[in-house]
């Protein structure tokens, strides 16, 4: 069968002079010619010739006087029981579903797989997968309720981990409480010319059109009326990178319920004035985000009377959406415009040869999920300590590496097992199995006061 290219599809390819994709066609087989004709289909050729327009313009923020510290609920509120027991009952009454991204390309990390999974356990060499998958199931156990775990996946990563989970029979978890679904995708344009990239002949470079794709991937998956249909009045979200996230706290979830925030978001302090990481700032009176490459060093720096940074409020991108506001979200996509990334993507030449650039070549474009919250009238900000909360798997070496995991991990364990009066050797590695502790409470509760740890040890269940 000689598939030929559908008329429509022909003209928008003249009128946005992207007909250099069809350079090979001649040489396609039917397979790939249909895959092609797909993957052009699914393009907004408005869309990229605006974006390639814009791909000069700075980021707008605001004068440095519109950016303040925001106000949030520290460590040690007075209202913490309260909103403990509020979220124990949301638990209790199956109002809350856990989200993770896991779509990312982790390019950083040099992994062949999808980040979820990497063998991160210290002791165990358990993966991110499935410590979010015990952590989820130790809740199910907990609050007697199954917990949902919407997974989002992109054509990237979706197959593996699917497969993967099913190796596994799913960690333990019920077939049912997984909702996986898969994000959407952009292609790249070369940098100075707006054209698309080809990966091969008959194939589009696409990548995942970022965590902000979330919002869009729930609705058209249907997911997000199902939960909706469910009685789901929260979701909790985090990124597959993270094993030390506390998926649906309860004390976080009562701190939103009690505020009825549309959108919650735990902060951590940053490490220091230039680490690379966004902090959650009030702009221009709203709830918001500055990147880390947009904030004025100077502001970076700044230093209050206590001597703390003026804009600490460092983002861990952990947040719980109120199910209303993702939906009413849905219909306002100007707040997801896309952000877009000058980048080196491994292309082929009009020749059809490969081309490995060593500078950037391409625009990428990515939606963020953060940039939901200025549209919150309702938010709240919750201090979490980094040390129990945040260890992202981000780059081979150095910073949020496995190394520096592993570490936290063990450290983790070791201040959990020095509040139960025990000790452990210098030098050794611990970890806790969610499905033994999910928190330092719980593990008091199961370990011998006095315990002596002398080898690597894994506190297991
Ligand atoms: P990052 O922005 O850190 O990207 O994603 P990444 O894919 O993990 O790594 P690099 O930048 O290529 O090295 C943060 C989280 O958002 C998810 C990732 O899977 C990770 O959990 N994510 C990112 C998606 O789900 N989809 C995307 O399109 C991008």
């Amino acid at each position: 069968v000689t598939l030929d290219i559908p008329q429509p599809l022909r003209e928008a390819l003249r009128v946005s002079e992207q007909q250099h994709v069809l350079a090979f066609w001649d040489r396609l087989n039917a397979t790939s010619r249909a895959e092609l004709i797909a993957q052009l289909q699914s393009l907004d050729f408005e869309q990229l010739r605006s974006l390639f327009a814009k791909r000069n313009q700075a980021s707008a923020l605001p004068a440095n006087d519109r950016i303040e510290p925001i106000e949030f609920i520290p460590l040690d509120s007075p209202q913490n029981s309260h909103a403990q027991k509020l979220g124990e009952e949301a638990l209790r009454a199956g109002q809350v579903a856990a989200l993770v991204v896991a779509g990312g390309q982790g390019s950083r990390l040099g992994f062949e797989h999808p980040k979820g999974m990497y063998p991160v356990g210290p002791v165990s060499r358990k993966s991110l997968f499935q410590i979010h998958a015990e952590k989820i199931l130790a809740l199910s156990r907990r609050y007697g309720k199954p917990l949902a775990f919407l997974l989002m996946t992109s054509p990237a990563t979706h197959a593996e981990t699917v497969q993967f989970f099913d190796t596994h029979k799913n960690f333990g978890l019920a077939a049912e409480q997984i909702h996986y679904f898969s994000q959407g995708t952009m292609p790249a344009l070369d940098l100075t010319t707006g054209k698309l990239l080809l990966e091969e002949p008959g194939r589009l470079f696409l990548s995942p059109d970022g965590h902000g794709g979330t919002l869009t991937a729930l609705a058209s998956s249907g997911l997000l009326a199902r939960l909706q249909a469910q009685g789901v009045r929260s979701v909790f979200y985090f990124q597959v990178d993270n094993p030390m996230v506390n998926i649906a706290e309860p004390l976080f979830l009562g701190h939103h319920l009690a505020a009825r925030a549309e959108v919650s978001s735990k902060v951590v302090a940053k490490a220091h004035a230039g680490e690379k990481v966004g902090v959650l700032a009030k702009i221009n009176g709203r709830c918001g985000i500055v990147e880390y490459s947009d904030l004025p060093a100077s502001m970076a720096s700044e230093v209050d009377a206590t001597g703390r940074l003026r804009m600490w409020a460092g983002n861990p991108a952990i947040h719980i959406f109120d199910v209303a506001f993702l939906d009413k979200m849905t219909r306002e996509p100007e707040y997801l415009a896309f952000h877009i990334a000058k980048k080196k993507v491994p292309c082929i030449d009009a020749n059809g040869a490969k081309v490995e650039p060593t500078t950037e070549n391409a625009l990428k474009f990515e939606r963020f999920i953060f940039d939901v919250l200025p549209a919150a009238d309702r938010y709240t900000i919750v201090e979490a300590l980094r040390s129990e909360e945040f260890a992202p798997l981000k780059n081979a070496e150095g910073a949020d590496s496995p190394a520096t995991v592993d570490r936290a991990l063990t450290d983790q364990a070791l201040r959990w097992l020095t509040l139960a009066k025990g000790s452990a050797k210098e030098g050794v590695k611990l970890e806790v199995s969610p499905l033994f502790a999910l928190d330092a409470q719980e593990f008091l509760t199961k370990v011998a006061p006095n315990t002596t740890i002398t080898e690597n040890h894994y506190f297991g269940g």
